[in-house]
């Protein structure tokens, strides 16, 4: 899968994306990075790429003409048309079905705002797809876009090294994770549960499986709504309200 990734900071995102797993998947070849520097499509002189707002106000905004020549790079190396995603906290929530669902993708297109914002026009030109990563204002669209990246990256086969752990950790069918422990069996005190020694793997996942409901339930309730819950484990919520 290959990302373009178009903005005023790519050594940011380099630097982000590069290490660790995503890095190495990088340098395996199951994934590309393709970091465009907007600046790099400006006209003017002086390198800039933003003016002030036509109606007054705070800040400046960046102009649309770098960003659609940069945009019109990225497109013309994808094989066909690529989705253009606009970092945005006014876009639709991301979570992790989105995630999924674009690692279908073998091209996307991302685009990371700054300053004030960005001249509607291009956005109505080239944008396909509005996402913000949660209700809150970031200083621009870097970290949203490596959010992505990541959570997307990790449903691609190859990326991680585990093959199974891209399916069964947390939201996988809307719970949360059930607890993990290491070695030692004691720690300070506190010992690990004893069934995750039984050797017995049947008993293990439903325990496992029974954590993930009751943490749901404790830390993120309004998750279960959305789930794939069991007959079974409607009967375990209903004895925990109870
Ligand atoms: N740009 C600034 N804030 C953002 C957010 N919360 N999500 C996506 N893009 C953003």
């Amino acid at each position: 899968m290959r990302f373009h990734i178009l903005t005023l900071f790519p050594d940011m995102i380099r630097l982000g994306l590069e290490t660790s797993i995503i890095g190495n998947a990088v340098k395996n070849g199951i994934l590309e990075l393709d970091l465009i520097n907007i600046r790099d499509y400006t006209g003017d002189r002086h390198k800039k790429t933003d003016d002030y707002p036509y109606g007054g106000g705070a800040g400046m905004v960046m102009q649309a003409q770098p960003i659609y020549d940069a945009w019109r790079a990225a497109a013309a190396s994808c094989d066909g048309a690529a989705r253009c995603i606009y970092l945005s906290p006014q876009g639709r929530h991301f979570d992790q079905s989105m995630a999924k669902e674009l690692a279908k993708e073998r091209e996307l297109i991302l685009l990371c705002g700054h300053y004030e914002g960005i001249d509607e026009r291009v956005i109505e030109e080239i944008v396909t797809d509005q996402v913000s990563i949660g209700d809150y204002v970031l200083t621009g669209g870097e970290l949203p876009a490596m959010v992505m990246v990541d959570a997307v990256s990790r449903m691609i086969p190859g990326v991680l090294t585990n093959e199974a752990s891209g399916g069964s950790e947390s939201l996988e069918g809307g719970l949360l994770e059930y607890p993990q422990y290491s070695r030692p069996a004691e720690w300070m005190g506190r010992e690990v549960p004893p069934i995750l020694l039984s050797g017995d793997h049947q008993k293990i996942d439903a325990w496992r499986h029974e954590q993930s409901v009751l943490r749901t339930l404790r830390h993120r309730p309004d998750l279960l709504e959305e789930a794939n819950l069991s007959s079974r484990d409607v009967k375990l919520i209903l004895n925990h309200i109870r």
